[in-house]
């Protein structure tokens, strides 16, 4: 009995200990239910509160229309809006002329405005003195292809938001500077390199119908060759038809980088090169009409080879003959695609050997139908010029053009290296 009883109240025991049991564990699952409701709202909250500080974030605790007011109204830059022209200094002559073939030694605003400049607020000149200080100017270019005057080579003082600038028309091999002395010294280029800060060709061409300017450019978008067909041009086959002669070439400088000389050498080992100037036999006033006009009646082919065979790198020869009623055979470094229309000049650098190029140019010699096709462009483009002082004159009116800072940290670098090759592609 006891022992039953001992046993029942045992039981009852463990039967009070299994309640016990149950209930604490209720207890701490009811507890749990609480944990997770209190921190799904704590998340609640914290979401919120997350939510009202983004809010907050985004909207302005002060007015920034008023910041941007009172900034203009107190900063340096207002001069800008106040229109006062920025100005540019033309540190050395080129080529002996302290004007740069510009009309005037100092030239305003009327300048860049004839030139259908975007941007005219400019004043661009060559007097030392025209601003109180040298530092005052805006920009001020150096010619590099000539020595720095002797006396005082660059500005004594500096300001930091001035902009110096490389510029220059010769291949790197006839630069004639030292690059070398002046590192971190340029902060803009202006060149014939289609990847200069300013673009400096001598040319651009101009689709006629739209007024755009396509090229020189890093991609330029051509119209489609004509086909043969459609090109039908009475006066031009007339003229064609009087052209008894095969090529002529004008050149002054006998010995050069690219060996132009040989290629011409080569040439006439198969057609007939009529050479002009220095360095040949024939002689006809380079700039004159009437040496311009017998080209066009006479002749066929017009070499534009150029000194150098340098990245972009092509002179007025060639623009010269685009202009002219005759076709240019170009040999130069550059990419000729991004320069003049397609089927406008032939390539020498695209053919294997000098019988190659010599046997298309006769084969385009006895086909005038095909020769013909290389005008096809004058009915869409022309060729206009653009003085790269635009260009300047923009860059250095954008707002605040004076917050990007840019220098040219080794600008030997950048100019000479691998720039140019010395090996035409055409086996000679
Ligand atoms: C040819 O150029 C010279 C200077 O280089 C100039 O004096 C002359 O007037 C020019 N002639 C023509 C016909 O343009
Ligand atoms: C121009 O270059 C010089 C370094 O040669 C630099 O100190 C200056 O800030 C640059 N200016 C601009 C406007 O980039």
């Amino acid at each position: 009995m006891s022992s039953e009883r001992l046993l029942g109240s045992n039981n009852n025991y463990n039967n009070d200990a299994d309640n016990d049991n149950s209930s604490s564990s209720e207890m701490s699952l009811r507890f749990r239910g609480r944990l997770c409701q209190f921190f799904l709202i704590l998340l609640f909250l914290g979401g919120g509160l997350l939510f009202i500080i983004h809010f907050l974030r985004q909207q302005p605790a002060i007015n920034q229309y008023e910041i941007l007011k009172n900034y203009n109204r107190n900063h340096r830059y207002s001069r800008l809006t106040q229109g006062q022209p920025r100005s540019i200094l033309l540190w050395n002559a080129f080529f002996g002329d302290r004007r740069w073939k510009l009309p005037d030694d100092t030239l305003g605003p009327d300048y860049f405005r004839e030139q259908r400049c975007p941007v005219v607020n400019c004043v661009l000149t060559n007097n030392k003195d025209f601003l109180p200080a040298i530092e005052m100017f805006d920009a001020i270019v150096f010619h590099v292809a000539e020595h720095f005057p002797f006396l005082q080579p660059v500005p004594r003082r500096r300001n930091p938001y001035q902009q110096y600038v490389f510029a220059l028309m010769e291949p790197p091999g006839e630069t004639k500077h030292i690059l070398g002395n002046e590192e971190r010294f340029y902060n803009l280029t202006m060149t014939y390199r289609l990847d200069s800060d300013i673009f400096w060709p001598y040319m651009f061409f101009e689709d006629i119908e739209s007024g755009y300017i396509v090229a020189p450019s890093l991609n330029p978008t051509w119209r489609t060759v004509e086909s043969m067909e459609s090109s039908n041009d009475e006066q031009l086959d007339k003229l064609i038809a009087g052209k008894k002669k095969f090529a002529a070439w004008f050149v002054s400088h006998c010995d050069t980088l690219s060996k132009r000389e040989e290629l011409t050498k080569s040439l006439q080992k198969y057609v007939n090169v009529d050479v002009y100037g220095a360095c040949g036999t024939l002689k006809c006033p380079h700039n004159s009409s009437k040496c311009d006009q017998m080209i066009d009646s006479n002749y066929k082919f017009y070499f534009a080879f150029e000194n150098s065979l340098c990245l972009d790198y092509v002179t007025e020869k060639f623009y010269n003959a685009l202009n002219r009623q005759v076709v240019p055979v170009v040999f130069g470094g550059a990419d000729y695609t991004k320069i003049a229309p397609p089927h406008s000049y032939i390539n020498a650098e695209k053919f294997k050997t000098v019988k190659e190029l010599a046997d298309y140019l006769i084969y385009l010699n006895n086909h005038p139908k095909e020769y013909a096709r290389y005008f096809w462009w004058r009915k869409f483009y022309r060729l206009t010029s653009r003085s790269p002082f635009c260009d300047l004159c923009s860059k250095l009116n954008a707002p605040a053009a004076t917050e990007k800072v840019q220098f040219y940290d080794d600008i030997e670098n950048w100019w000479l290296g691998g720039s140019c090759y010395f090996e035409p592609k055409i086996l000679l």
